[in-house]
């Protein structure tokens, strides 16, 4: 299980710059008595690395959703949100999870205990990756009216969450940023060059490393994922040719996806190898899976999977995946949401040639499998 903390951690270990978006949050909630805050962007532009930093900072209440880790239900976010006001401000009745109800309930309650001047913020990551809301609710339930000094302070990518909402709004989207992002690329660069292995590459090249920076920063378009990527790439790659490597980069996050698909040896138009299906049953898992559930699955819908070959993809691709390593066998989801959507993208999954209607439904049967009766590796 992957904690709000270990979340905040990872995501803001190396934090650099973003300074003008923190200034229009605080803004917001100066100039606003409550409302709500939407920060738009693109995969991997770094929303989640600044609510991350922006929980950090301020203290405020935080939730993530990851649909990953099947962490993205209403039900886990009321009941995230009910502990960590018990543990801030004393205990208070939790309320039932399956309603709407509860969570304006819950906030009315603390805010009527607290000072005037204090605003009572909930920052929640990843709206889009929150499980659809029944009728005209909003995800989540979050409530559509805001009592004074109640601030929501939300993730999303663009133009994908509807939200029913009255009173202050404001959204804020990353792609008006360009310049400061490039500024904040460049210097995230800068750090990470400084790094003993990166440096001792580029002082071996003949090149600069503001060329360096320049040419992934260019590269990048901005992305931040892509550089995560990328300089795991460069540290990974022994007696790499540094100037053949950037000359041959990528541009922007989905084509580094589409590069890293073809040097799978996924693009060839050919029966879907293995790997493609141990990719696919993490794709579609709503869960963090164990190597031998997945080569199990790949089993049941097409072909022979030995685990001991899973587990080695697994390690191949670690880039690509979180590994859960707090149980045993280690559980392992896609590291990040833009890479199953590539993924999903219809000439992709095409191209692969895999049928994905069973995989689901086994992958169901073989949790519950394991559940009931001993199944294990
Ligand atoms: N300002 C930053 N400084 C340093 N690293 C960053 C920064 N912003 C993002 N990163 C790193 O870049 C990667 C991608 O960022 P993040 O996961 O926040 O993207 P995202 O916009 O939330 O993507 P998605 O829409 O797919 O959820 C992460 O590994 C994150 O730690
Ligand atoms: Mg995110």
């Amino acid at each position: 299980m992957i904690a709000a903390e270990d979340i905040i951690e990872t995501k803001t270990a190396d934090f650099v710059g973003r300074d003008y978006i923190f200034t229009a949050m605080e803004k917001f909630i100066e100039h606003h008595d409550r409302g709500f805050l939407i920060l738009e962007g693109d995969p991997g532009a770094g929303k989640t690395a600044i609510l991350a930093e922006y929980i950090r900072r301020t203290h405020c209440i935080g939730h993530f959703n990851l649909r990953a880790q099947g962490l993205n239900t209403a039900g886990h976010f009321i009941r995230g949100l009910s502990q960590q006001l018990t543990a801030r401000y004393g205990a208070h009745p939790a309320g039932s999870t399956d309603s709407g109800e509860s969570v304006s309930h819950m906030l009315r309650e603390i805010r009527a205990g607290l000072p005037d001047e204090l605003p009572l913020v909930i920052a929640v990551d990843a709206l889009d990756e929150a499980e659809a809301a029944p009728l005209a609710a909003n995800p989540l339930y979050l409530p559509g009216v805001l009592d004074k000094g109640v601030y929501f302070v939300l993730t999303t990518r663009r133009n994908t969450t509807p939200l029913r909402a009255d009173g202050p709004f404001q959204r804020i989207d990353l792609r008006d940023f360009h310049d400061q992002t490039m500024e904040d690329v460049r210097r995230h660069l800068e750090n990470k060059l400084s790094d003993e292995a990166l440096a001792r590459l580029v002082d071996d090249s003949h090149l600069s490393r503001d060329a360096v920076v320049d040419r992934l920063g260019e590269m990048s378009e901005g992305n931040f994922m892509y550089l995560y990527y990328t300089l795991i790439d460069l540290v990974r790659s022994p007696n790499l040719d540094l100037d053949r490597f950037l000359s041959e980069l990528p541009q922007g996050l989905e084509n580094y996806y589409a590069a890293h698909w073809e040097s799978m040896g996924m693009a060839a138009a050919e029966a879907p190898t293995v790997n493609a299906w141990i990719l696919y049953v993490l794709c579609e898992a709503e869960t963090p899976l164990p190597a031998w559930i997945i080569s199990r699955v790949v089993t049941r819908v097409t072909t022979q999977a030995d685990p001991t070959f899973v587990q080695r993809r697994l390690i191949d691709w670690r880039q690509f995946l979180h590994a859960d390593g707090s149980t045993s066998p280690a559980k392992y989801s896609l590291y990040h949401a833009s890479f199953r959507d590539f993924l999903h993208r219809h000439d992709i999954v095409a191209n692969a040639a895999v049928d994905l209607t069973n995989v689901r439904a086994t992958i169901a049967d073989l949790l519950w499998e394991h559940m009931i009766g001993d199944n294990g590796p």
